[in-house]
C-alpha cells in the first residue's frame, strides 16, 4: 500500500523524504516526473477510473506498452519482473546496477501520481544473464484506479516476456509471533477487494480465458526456491482489502477467522492478472506492523514506510538470490 498514493495519502504521510531521481552515464534516465497532487493526464494515457479501461483495451494496451518498453530500454525481451512495495524502493539497489532507468510515466497507460517520498521509476538490469524489470512502485485500488489499470504494469511485464513475476509488499501481521520486520512468503490469498482484473469482458475472443485456476496461484516451485535462499521464511495467507483506511480490530478478528495471516492493500489483483497470462508468481511480504488492535500504539503509515525503508536492502538481497536460482 501507500507507494504510489495520490494527494490524499500524501497528506497523511508525515515522513516525506525528498528523493532524488538519479541520472548518470551508467543509468540513463528518461521522464520520471514526481507529482505531489495526484495523477497528471498525459496525451494517450488514461485518467484514473475512466471506463475506457476495459479488459479488451487493457490487453492491447499492455502489448503496446511492452513494445514501448522494449524501445525505451533497448532490450527486446525481459525474463523476470519485480514489483517493489511500500518503503521498499531502495531494494532495487541491492538487485544490482541498473542498465537503464526510466520514469514510469514513459510507459503508455501509466499515470504519474507519485508522492514525494517515492521514486516513480522502473529499471532494467541484468542479473547473471537474466533480464530483470524492476518497478519501484505500483498503482492501487485505493487511489481510484480500476483493477485493469492496477495490473497494467504486470500485464506489460508479461507482454514484455517476463515469465516470472515477483511481487513484494508491506503488510500487517495477524499472528503475534510474526513480528515487525519479518519477511513472509505468500502461499495463498483472500481477495477481499470484491474486484477482479479479469471481469470486464469474460467472453472476449482472442483474450486468454478469465476463468483462471488459482490453486497454486503463488508458485510452489518458486516458494521452494525462496526457502532455499532463506529458511526462515514463513508461508502465509495474505488478505488484500481495498483500503485506503486501515482495519478495525473487529475486522482483524474476522480476517483471522477467515484464515488470514497478513493483511495489506495490494498484490492479489496483480497475481491474478499474471496467472491469467501464465506467468509464475512469487509473493514476498514484509511485516511492517501488527494488525489493528494488536499494538497499543495503533497502525501508523509513517512507521510502515520506515520499516520498509529499514529492511529494503535485505529484501533486495533476498530477491536477488532468488532470481539467481530461478
Ligand atoms: N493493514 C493494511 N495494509 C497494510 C497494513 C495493515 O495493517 N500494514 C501494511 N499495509
Amino acid at each position: 500500500m501507500l507507494l504510489t498514493a495520490g494527494a490524499c495519502i500524501g497528506a497523511i504521510v508525515g515522513r516525506q523524504r525528498q528523493l532524488s531521481f538519479p541520472t548518470g552515464p551508467e543509468a540513463p534516465t528518461t521522464g520520471g516526473r514526481i507529482c505531489e497532487h495526484g495523477p497528471v493526464a498525459e496525451p494517450g494515457t488514461n485518467r484514473r477510473g475512466t471506463p475506457e479501461w476495459s479488459d479488451v483495451d487493457a490487453h492491447g494496451g499492455a502489448e503496446r506498452a511492452a513494445e514501448a518498453l522494449a524501445a525505451i530500454t533497448g532490450v527486446p525481451r525481459h525474463d523476470v519482473a519485480v514489483v517493489l512495495g511500500t518503503g521498499l524502493a531502495e531494494a532495487a539497489d541491492a538487485l544490482g546496477p541498473a542498465l537503464s532507468r526510466h520514469g514510469l510515466d514513459t510507459l503508455p497507460g501509466l499515470p504519474t501520481s507519485f508522492v514525494s517520498h517515492q521514486t516513480s521509476e522502473f529499471r532494467s538490469l541484468d542479473l547473471d544473464g537474466r533480464r530483470v524489470l524492476v518497478f519501484l512502485g505500483r498503482l492501487h485500488l485505493y487511489e481510484g484506479y480500476p483493477p485493469a489499470q492496477v495490473v497494467h504494469p504486470v500485464r506489460t511485464a508479461v507482454a514484455a516476456g517476463c515469465s516470472t513475476v515477483i511481487l513484494t509488499n508491506a503488510s500487517g501481521s495477524l499472528r503475534p509471533e510474526l513480528r515487525t520486520g519479518a519477511l513472509a512468503l505468500i502461499a495463498d490469498h483472500l481477495n477481499l477487494t470484491g474486484r477482479s482484473p479479469l471481469s470486464a469482458h469474460p467472453e472476449a475472443p482472442g483474450l486468454p480465458s478469465p476463468f483462471v485456476d488459482l490453486v497454486d496461484a503463488w508458485s510452489p516451485r518458486l516458494r521452494q526456491v525462496a526457502h532455499g535462499v532463506d529458511a526462515s521464511l514463513t508461508e502465509c495467507v495474505y488478505a488484500q482489502l481495498p483500503g485506503p483506511h486501515f482495519e478495525t480490530p473487529a475486522e482483524i478478528r474476522m480476517l483471522r477467522t477467515l484464515g488470514a495471516d497478513l493483511v495489506g492493500m495490494s498484490s492479489v489483483l496483480e497475481a491474478i492478472a499474471a496467472r491469467q497470462l501464465g506467468a509464475e508468481v512469487l509473493g514476498l511480504s514484509l511485516v511492517t506492523n501488527l494488525a489493528a488492535g494488536m499494538d497499543p500504539d495503533g497502525v501508523s503509515p509513517d512507521d510502515i514506510i520506515g520499516v520498509g525503508q529499514d529492511r529494503a536492502a535485505q529484501v533486495g538481497r533476498t530477491v536477488r538470490e532468488i532470481v539467481r536460482l530461478l
